[in-house]
């Protein structure tokens, strides 16, 4: 029932979505490499956020940073951050077929412990295929007389304290694609010592690299070949090291190819 109302989201979603490309230029950014994104050409990718970082927060100096980012588009699309002008992360997905896909994607971004020089303006990019959707948080790092003293101490401590705790960064809450498409659920995650990704199927059977339709990969994703009607349901990823372990999960729903246009045919 669940799956079937979200089916239903997704497609309206998706007719919708045309018509918030005019609103998506105000979001128009230019990428690195300098070339002008052009929302003309190819209308049919969409992508928009659906939960953006808060605008504006204040961390104390030496506490956690972590802003979140959600985003939902067609194809499938990827998330990546960036400080000012630099990007801090570099999610692209290693895919050798072109993108395909609807998905939701989640990003964090994380920063230990917070110093006056992670103020700033961080951006949130969401790019599905040609389109690019962005949602922007100004970071202000809250100083004490304390942390001015400290900044030493601080920067220390940031070199020092290698422990922090596993964080998934970068995941998908729902992917949906047509049944015979090669796909890559993403699971990113960052601490330290370094997390040991595992993913376990609906049934809760750890994925173990046995056969080459369903492989864990060294970012992290877990790629499925050839997707099956039966390959659905809930995919968890769980992020763990000696000291704790974070867990997300992805649903993934195979569509039927020749129906995905409609909602009644689709569920
Ligand atoms: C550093 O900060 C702590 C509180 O976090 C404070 O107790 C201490 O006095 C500070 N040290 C210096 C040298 O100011
Ligand atoms: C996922 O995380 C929750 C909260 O920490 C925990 O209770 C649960 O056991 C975890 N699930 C898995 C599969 O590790």
């Amino acid at each position: 029932m669940k799956v079937y109302a979200f089916v239903l989201l997704a497609l309206y979603l998706q007719a919708t979505e045309s018509r918030r490309l005019s609103d998506q230029m105000d979001n128009e950014i230019e990428r690195s490499n300098g070339n002008r994104i052009d929302f003309g050409k190819r209308v049919k990718d969409w992508v928009r956020i659906s939960e953006a970082p808060s605008p504006v927060i204040s961390y104390p100096a030496d506490s956690r940073i972590q802003l979140e980012c959600e985003a939902i588009g067609s194809p499938a699309p990827t998330i990546q951050w960036l400080k000012g002008n630099t990007f801090l992360t570099d999610n692209n997905l290693i895919d050798d077929v072109p993108p395909h896909g609807m998905a939701k994607i989640r990003a964090r971004l994380v920063i230990n412990s917070a110093l006056p020089i992670h103020e700033g303006t961080f951006t949130c990019v969401a790019e599905s295929g040609a389109q690019v959707a962005t949602a922007k948080s100004n970071v202000y790092v809250v100083r004490n007389e304390n942390s001015e003293r400290n900044i030493t101490e601080l920067l220390t401590k940031e070199l020092l304290e290698t422990r922090a705790k596993p964080t998934i960064v970068l995941f998908d809450t729902i992917y949906m694609d047509n049944i015979g498409s090669d796909i890559v659920l993403p699971c990113k995650a960052v601490g330290n010592p370094r997390p040991n990704i595992m993913w376990f199927d609906p049934t809760d059977n750890r994925i173990r690299a046995s056969n080459d339709r369903v492989t864990v990969l060294p970012d992290g994703g877990l790629r499925i070949r050839n997707i099956h009607w039966s390959d659905m349901g809930k995919y968890v990823c769980v992020a763990m090291n000696a000291d704790s372990q974070d867990n997300i999960s992805t649903f993934l729903y195979p569509m039927r190819k020749s129906k995905a246009s409609s909602p009644t045919d689709a569920a």
